[in-house]
């Protein structure tokens, strides 16, 4: 009965698409909606082959769905890869801008190719690293199998699908224009339904666990998840232009749409880089330090503490605008209190070692994590630092801002997941281990070293540039051009450029030991049954 359902859904949405497809009144929207009809069609006729074949129903409810998690870890590695990739080049891009070539021009110059970088690390490597790790912990920590069967899949293939759709867009110049919600209309509509399914699942296994107590990591999660959800929401509130064309115009307007956009822009750095990624934190260095966490009782006042500031921080990001003095005002002082929140959670993660700091001499992974809370303590430091509009008025517009940005991706985000990813390969593929730490090691070093090289670079010819701007003679004229400014950075740019290229060669010997441990390390027997809580 399900099948036939699902056919007759299938094929409507197929048809909607070719009709869509024949209508187009733009190039982006002509492949997206043939991109539909391909996926939609392909599943179709794989269901139609299948549809009343004999099934056999197993009991599954006793052990954990793995499949999804494996298949999310493997899309984490491939996504980093392309993310890092395509920050290298465009990296050097602004070094050498003879690298927009002619020929690429409308489809790999700069200015398409940064939003495909920026949604690639942000949504497809570190979306696809949330939604994996977050299904394993919910799973382990609540002694529950997923709820709702294969909606976990239909979660991880939509998310997928709003990847293909959003990074072809872009390329093919369909954009709302609003940093890292650039995806048009359709796209946004699509991961609405994927996000709830998202919501449902995580939802749906905490509320059949077999535990009494939600682990800490889970409230992080979920916060994470309900927050992305409204911001996405009201963030991408708008009215296509016709139901055939990818544009479509804003409902909010002026300075309200700029608020509204850096609500969303800021929360998608509160809520989708740091609560999520904190409950990965929360959960796997514990596992791997083998240390409880330090103080329980902190992790839950530094999470409400968290959450409710965070939301308000958002007119930081723009000082100086039009918008209202006391909003700007009101935006600086919770971004500096935010800062109290933002440290208990590293503490809380750096303390986890106590008892076990000699670890961090014979385990890279450790280390890979240690480093991470570090570089987050960094970064949430420094962005307290820089929403005071003193501060805000040298480091605005400059290379600082790019620097902040990049200790908080590259270090946090990019090294929390790392260690995440190595704790998980071993586990979700019955191995005994890694197959080599030395390679870890190298790994951690290439990355560091990388992340060190970029940021160091980008607060050098960051507040170069910015004191270079505000330069003036005896007489009050401007001592600098703006070309000045751009040729004094061109060492930097190198740098920088060097940076990514260790960073990405980490991630490459990364992914070809997971390839090794899957292939390699001498296996053990499975062990998923839903046990009390891990
Ligand atoms: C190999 C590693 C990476 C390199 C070389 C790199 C390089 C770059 C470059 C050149 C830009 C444009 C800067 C500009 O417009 O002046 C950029 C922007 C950005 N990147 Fe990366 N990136 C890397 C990894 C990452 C990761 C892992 C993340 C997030 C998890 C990330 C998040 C961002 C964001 C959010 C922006 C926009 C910043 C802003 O508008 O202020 N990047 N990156
Ligand atoms: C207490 C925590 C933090 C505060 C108060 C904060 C504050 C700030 C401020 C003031 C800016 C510059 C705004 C501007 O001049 O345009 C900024 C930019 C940014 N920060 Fe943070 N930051 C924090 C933590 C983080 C972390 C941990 C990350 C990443 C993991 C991060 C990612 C970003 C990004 C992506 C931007 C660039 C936004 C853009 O203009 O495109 N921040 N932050």
């Amino acid at each position: 009965m399900t099948n036939y359902i699902k056919l007759i859904v299938l094929g409507l949405v197929t048809l909607l698409a070719l009709i869509a497809a024949n209508y187009a009144r733009d190039l982006a929207y002509l492949v997206n909606a043939l991109t539909v009809a391909l996926v939609a069609g392909g599943l179709f006729l794989w269901t139609l082959r299948h549809t009343d074949e004999p099934r056999t129903r197993v009991d599954l409810s006793g052990e954990y769905m793995d499949g999804v998690v494996r298949a999310g870890v493997i899309a984490t590695c491939l996504w980093g890869v392309v993310g890092f990739l395509a920050g290298t080049f465009i990296a050097f891009q602004l070094a050498f801008p003879g690298l927009n070539f002619d020929w690429a021009q409308g489809y790999a110059n700069f200015g398409r190719l940064r939003p495909l970088h920026t949604s690639a690390v942000i949504f497809a490597f570190g979306g696809n690293a949330l939604i994996a790790t977050s299904f394993y912990v919910v799973q382990r920590t609540s002694a529950a199998r997923l709820w709702g069967g294969n909606l976990a899949w239909f979660v991880f293939w939509g998310y997928q699908l709003v990847i293909v759709l959003a990074a072809t867009g872009y390329l093919l110049g369909a954009t709302q224009s609003k940093e890292y919600a650039e995806p048009e209309w359709y796209v946004d509509l699509w991961l609405t339904v994927v996000w709830l399914a998202y919501l449902a699942v995580f939802l749906g296994t905490i509320v059949k666990r077999k535990e009494p107590h939600i682990y800490v990591a889970n409230w992080f999660y979920l916060s994470f998840i309900i927050t992305v959800a409204m911001l996405h929401v009201v963030n991408n509130l708008s009215i296509p232009v016709s139901v055939f064309g990818s544009k479509s115009v804003q409902v909010f307007s002026g300075v309200q749409d700029a608020m509204t956009q850096w609500w969303y822009g800021h929360n998608a750095v509160g809520f989708f880089l740091t609560a999520g990624f904190l409950g990965m934190m929360y959960y796997f260095v514990p596992k791997q330090a083998e240390r409880p966490v330090y103080s329980y009782k902190l992790s839950i006042i530094h999470f409400w503490a968290l959450i409710f500031i965070y939301i308000w921080a958002g007119p930081h990001h723009l000082h100086y605008t039009a918008l209202p003095d006391w909003a700007s005002t009101l935006g600086m002082v919770f971004s500096i209190v935010l800062w109290m929140p933002s440290w208990g959670g590293m503490i809380n993660g750096l303390m986890t070692l106590s008892g076990a700091w000699d670890k961090l001499r014979t385990d890279p992974v450790i280390r890979m994590m240690v480093i991470s809370i570090g570089f987050y303590g960094m970064s949430t430091f420094e962005g307290p630092m820089m929403s005071i509009r003193a501060v805000n008025s040298l480091s605005h517009y400059t290379d600082w801002t790019i620097g902040h940005v990049h200790s908080g991706a590259l270090g946090w985000n990019g090294m929390i997941t790392f260690g995440a990813l190595y704790f998980l390969v071993p586990k979700l593929w019955n191995r005994e281990r890694l197959y080599s730490l030395s390679l870890v090691s190298w790994h951690f070093w290439l990355a560091t070293i990388g992340i060190i090289l970029y940021a160091a670079a980008m607060w050098v010819t960051g507040i170069m540039e910015g004191l270079m701007w505000r330069e003036v003679d005896a007489n009050g004229f401007l001592v600098n051009s703006f070309a000045d400014t751009v040729a004094a950075k061109f060492p930097m740019y190198v740098v920088r450029g060097l940076g990514g290229v260790m960073f990405l060669s980490g991630a490459l010997i990364m992914c070809y030991n997971l390839w090794m441990t899957v292939t390699r390390s001498p296996a053990v027997a499975p062990v998923n049954n839903a046990v009390p809580a891990e």
